[in-house]
């Protein structure tokens, strides 16, 4: 199994969804494990839990730091205890932007509403009294904003007559204990998953001007210029018997090109079955170490091949200068 991603947890009392993800570590195939759990209160219960369970801890109170210094001594904490992510699990302070910069993409929240609605507190009693029939909780990333990042998963938690926040409160929390562990599971290994790696690919191949996907032989495709005499520029391929699990097949200038990526660096490239003899290469996207703007460049290159002359002329134009 791969390596696991490393987590630093942030609470700031009760520590339930820490518990949680402590547990669920605990999994021999669970993807991360839990390098440090932070706390800007020394009481913080939470704590003995984790020491009990032999995790790292680390307490440093905010009182009389402004919010920079006190987030630059956890942000120090959490880098010196190897973390690759930060993991906020009822933490209550509102984080300086430099912090959340440094965490973007990185850090995860859970907050108790189906985001986007009831951002901040008074998440229950908000939902009641709007009469709705669904709560819930989200697993979002972290943004400047609060509350405000993309959602990576909810889980909706019925409002019963007789709820009232208390009550609707208990059982979102069991919600979260079992949506939490699980989210950051997948998100930690969304670069293993096909569909996430496709989604990065279209989004750049798309990017490109006049661009449309067209399914070839049922693989995903691009293609430059009208739905009607447009030209393909790239290919997704999955799962192709004895070659990679997933690659991105895009044009050269012909076979010596191809022959030269192919032997400068063999692990990247090969020559793509059916495609291969026209001087097509194909990019492993498998490999778990994926160059995004490496394969942006290709994107561009084997766009310009193929896109009409009236669209890269525009190209030349803007390369002079
Ligand atoms: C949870 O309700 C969570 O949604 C919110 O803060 C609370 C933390 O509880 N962000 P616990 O400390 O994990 O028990």
């Amino acid at each position: 199994m791969a390596e696991k991603a490393k987590i630093g947890i942030m609470i700031s009392g009760r520590g339930s969804n820490m518990a949680a993800l402590v547990y669920a570590a605990k999994a021999r195939d669970c993807p991360f494990e839990i390098v440090l759990v932070a706390s800007n209160d020394p009481q913080a219960a939470g704590l003995s839990l984790a020491e009990a369970e032999g995790i790292a801890t680390f307490a440093h109170p905010h009182k009389g730091l402004t919010r920079e210094a006190h987030d630059a001594i956890m942000h120090d904490a959490l880098v010196g205890a190897g973390a690759e992510y930060v993991v906020l699990a009822g933490y209550m302070r509102i984080l300086s932007d430099s912090f959340v910069d440094h965490w973007t993409d990185c850090m995860l929240n859970i907050h108790p509403s189906l985001l986007p609605l009831y951002k901040g507190v008074d998440t229950y009693q908000r939902a009641i009294d709007a009469g709705d029939k669904m709560a819930g909780c989200s697993v979002h990333l972290v943004t400047p904003e609060l509350d405000d990042g993309p959602v990576l998963a909810q889980t909706e938690v019925a409002i019963l007559p007789d709820d009232d926040a208390d009550s609707l409160a208990g059982r979102i929390l069991i919600a979260e204990h079992q949506l939490y562990p699980r989210a950051l599971a997948q998100y930690v290994t969304r670069e293993a998953d096909p569909d996430w790696i496709l989604a990065q690919v279209r989004q750049r191949a798309l990017a490109l001007d006049e661009t449309h996907e067209r399914a070839s032989f049922g693989a995903p495709g691009w293609r430059v210029g009208s739905e009607t005499t447009g030209k393909y520029f790239a290919y997704f391929a999955q799962s192709h018997h004895g070659e990679a699990s997933m690659a991105l097949l895009v044009k050269t200038t012909g076979l010596d090109e191809q022959t030269a990526l192919i032997d400068a660096d063999p692990d990247l490239y090969y020559a793509p079955k059916f495609y291969g003899k026209s001087g097509w290469i194909a990019i492993r996207l498998d490999t778990g170490r994926t160059d995004w703007d490496h394969v942006a460049d290709w994107l561009g290159k084997s766009w310009r091949m193929v896109a009409p002359r009236r669209l890269t002329r525009m190209i030349e134009i803007a390369d002079q200068f």
